[in-house]
């Protein structure tokens, strides 16, 4: 049914377009997030709502959160997809600071939104879905800090789960 070759963010947001969803789609690159809205119109949602943001900036999710809510009036799940990877060997690092961004994307990203969009999920008694990798339970030498993001990923929302029904 799909093109051969989809990201997950293409994915997720067709599956749920063609199941009659209204969206909020967030990524970086204004250009690419737009078509990716504008097909998910195509494959059937009722609206589409692109909202260029930088996860791993704070600011960036509370506003992602609030323009969601301003404009559909409500919040029923959220989809933690945004994530990046590295294939650089941690003791090969020159700059150790390079490998920040993954744990700041994978990790905070989905953290700062979840706490922005909580009061919201609350009341809808909604959902929180959360990507995370087979590199979390079986991590290799290139893997490190990512496999670190995804299993603290876990380990996060695990400890959520026993407050939030
Ligand atoms: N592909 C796999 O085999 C695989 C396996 C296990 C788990 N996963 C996980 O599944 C998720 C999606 O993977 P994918 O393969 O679809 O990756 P992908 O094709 O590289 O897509 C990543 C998506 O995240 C967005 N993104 C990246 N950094 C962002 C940021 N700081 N703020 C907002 N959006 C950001 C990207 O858009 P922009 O670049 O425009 O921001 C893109 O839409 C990730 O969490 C990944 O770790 C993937």
């Amino acid at each position: 049914m799909w093109p051969a070759k989809l990201s997950s963010l293409q994915h997720l947001a067709y599956e749920h377009a063609t199941r009659g969803a209204c969206l909020a789609l967030c990524a970086r690159r204004h250009k690419s997030l737009g078509q990716v809205a504008d097909t998910a119109c195509q494959y059937g949602s009722p609206k589409v709502v692109a909202i260029p943001a930088d996860v791993s900036n704070v600011d960036d999710c509370k506003r992602l959160v609030e323009e969601t809510v301003n404009h559909f009036g409500r919040l029923d799940h959220l989809v933690n997809n945004a994530g990046i990877s590295t294939g650089a060997m941690f003791e090969e690092a020159t700059d150790i600071t390079n490998f920040r961004p993954i744990m700041e994307t994978n990790f905070w990203g989905p953290v700062y939104t979840t706490h922005f969009a909580l009061p919201y999920l609350r009341r809808s008694k909604g959902k929180i879905v959360v990507m995370s990798s087979p590199e979390a339970w079986l991590p290799t030498p290139r893997t490190a800090v990512y496999s670190a993001s995804k299993l603290g990923l876990e380990i996060f929302y695990d400890s959520l789960g026993g407050t939030y029904t």
